[in-house]
Order: structure tokens, then C-alpha cells, then sequence
């Protein structure tokens, strides 16, 4: 595997090829990256991963600092993994002017579920990606593909809206959840948890299971008291839950009752560690 820190190298390592598989990460790697490289080793004809924890998508009170940097082990992995090039840029790499041209997604995609709680994430992510694929893509001669988790359903959702509306040479591939055996999505912020609160964990996605269920039932109750009843539960278990909320797959928009392709989506902290999920339902 190469290592490259900037973008001319980036682009010198890419030349030879025509369609790179991509996978974009802050690091900190656990099955579920790998799981997204797993994937890419079937499409395209060079495996690219990229680790670069975004300033620009995290706010003045979150873990910028904090976020776990695990470069080595990171490198091991992704090599055993079948990447081929990793590109890993310092800040004055990827921005060496401050970045004041931002990609704004459009509001309804972007400012609701994690974007009402965490204002200007999407516009971090988004602004990221595109300068990211700019560097991976820009010699592309066929279409390159680009690999995102289920686990971050809205920001998948959003990159694929940004690749569509910017006719980028890109397809999305999104990839399953990969979990714990007691159902806690893998995450690099799990490594926060202490060990009560990661015993506590996998309540989040087991109140997701539980409004599934309820939906899927024959008395299929009111979605409102659903969502109002997970996260009582939770806060019952000590959680401080920002939303659970059942909405549509396609758009995100809150879903109504002849609506059959479903995502519930929750987020909440425990302690000082915010967790989010999200469970697909089909009617
Ligand atoms: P990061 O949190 O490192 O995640 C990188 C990719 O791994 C994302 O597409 C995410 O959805 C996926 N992922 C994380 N946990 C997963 C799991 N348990 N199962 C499957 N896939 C999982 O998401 C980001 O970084 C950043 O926002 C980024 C897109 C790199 C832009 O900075």
C-alpha cells in the first residue's frame, strides 16, 4: 500500500488507473471501514482509502481534539484490507488556504435528525467529500465508485443528492451496518464509553427494534407515540436523546401513514458520548 500526504502525490499515484474505488474515513478504523473496503476491492480497477479528521464538520463543543488518531494501526489494517493507495493529508494538505468556499446542502436533507443538532455538520461533511473526490476523481476516465455506511444514513443521502446535483463521475455505494454481537453499531466514539455505559449501549438500536415492531404489528399505533415512548425509555435508562424519529427512506421527510419504506433513526448521549443509529423497515 502507498502512503500519500498530498494532493499532487495523490494524483501522481492514481494516473495509471481509470476507475477508483473509494473509500473516505476519519480514521480510528474499525470492522465497519473495513467492511466498506471489503466492498471496494469488487469495483473499480484501484483501491483508494482516505483518513482525515475534518475540522470544518465537527462544532465549537465537540471532539474535534479528542477524536481518536490511530495512524499506525489504521495503516495495518487498511493494508490487510486490500487498499491500495491511502491518502492521509495533514491540514495544510487538504486546506492550504482556509476553506471559505463551502458546499451547502439543501435544508431539507441537511437541517433536520443530525443536522438540527449538530448545525453545519452536513455542510463539513459536504464540503469535504467534494474536495476529496475532487482530488481521487479528478483523472477519472470511466466512473469511480465511493463507499459510505448505512450507519450514517443521512449523510449517505446527502453525498448521494451532492453527486447527482453536481453530475460528479461518482457512484455511491452503501454498505450495512456492521455490529457487535449485542447489537451496538461499531462506531470510533464507542471507545468513549466506560463499561457500564457500553453494557448500556445497545438499548438505542433495541428501542429502534421496538418501534419496528410496533410498526410492523397488526395495531400498528400513532408514529408520534411510538418515537415519544422510545425515547421516555431511554431517558428512563439515563440517555439524554436528541431524536428518534420514523421517516421516509427517500427523502427523509417525516412519514406518514400510507408511507411503507421506512428509516427510523435515533441519536442520544449517554454520559458525555452522543451515539447514533438507524433501523430500515419496509412495510
Ligand atoms: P467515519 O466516521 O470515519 O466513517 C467513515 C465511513 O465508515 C462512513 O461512510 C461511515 O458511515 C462508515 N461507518 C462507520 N461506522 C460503520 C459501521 N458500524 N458499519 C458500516 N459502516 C460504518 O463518516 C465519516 O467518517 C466522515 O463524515 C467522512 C465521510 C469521512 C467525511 O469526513
Amino acid at each position: 500500500m502507498q502512503v500519500v500526504h498530498s494532493i499532487a502525490d495523490l494524483r501522481a499515484a492514481l494516473r495509471p488507473f481509470n476507475s477508483p474505488a473509494f473509500v473516505p474515513t476519519m480514521g480510528n478504523l474499525h470492522a465497519g471501514h473495513l467492511a466498506l473496503m471489503q466492498q471496494a476491492t469488487a469495483h473499480g480497477d484501484v483501491r483508494v482509502a482516505s483518513i482525515f479528521v475534518n475540522r470544518l464538520q465537527f462544532g465549537p463543543n465537540e471532539d474535534f481534539d479528542a477524536y481518536p488518531r490511530t495512524f499506525a494501526r489504521d495503516c495495518e489494517l487498511l493494508a490487510t484490507a486490500g487498499c491500495d493507495v491511502l491518502f492521509a493529508p495533514t491540514e495544510v494538505d487538504l486546506y492550504p488556504q482556509a476553506q471559505t468556499f463551502l458546499v451547502q446542502p439543501p435544508a431539507e436533507l441537511a437541517d433536520v435528525l443530525e443536522g438540527q443538532f449538530r448545525p453545519g455538520f452536513f455542510t463539513g461533511v459536504s464540503t469535504v467529500v467534494m474536495k476529496l473526490f475532487q482530488c481521487v476523481f479528478s483523472g477519472t476516465k470511466e466512473m469511480g465508485f465511493a463507499f459510505f455506511g448505512e450507519k450514517d444514513f443521512q449523510q449517505q443521502l446527502v453525498i448521494r443528492h451532492l453527486v447527482t446535483q453536481f453530475a460528479l463521475p461518482v457512484q455511491i455505494v452503501t454498505a450495512p451496518t456492521v455490529r457487535d454481537t449485542d447489537g451496538l453499531a461499531l462506531s470510533s466514539r464507542n471507545g468513549y464509553l466506560s463499561e457500564t455505559e457500553r453494557a448500556e449501549a445497545p438499548r438505542l438500536q433495541a428501542c429502534l427494534r421496538d418501534v419496528a415492531l410496533a410498526l410492523k404489528g397488526p395495531h400498528a399505533p400513532n408514529r408520534q407515540h411510538l418515537e415519544d415512548t422510545a425515547l421516555a425509555t431511554l431517558r428512563t435508562h439515563g440517555w439524554q436523546p436528541d431524536y428518534i424519529s420514523v421517516r421516509r427512506q427517500a427523502d427523509l421527510a417525516p412519514a406518514s401513514d400510507s408511507d411503507t419504506a421506512l428509516v427510523i433513526l435515533g441519536a442520544a448521549k449517554l454520559g458525555r458520548t452522543r451515539l447514533i443509529d438507524n433501523l430500515i423497515v419496509n412495510l
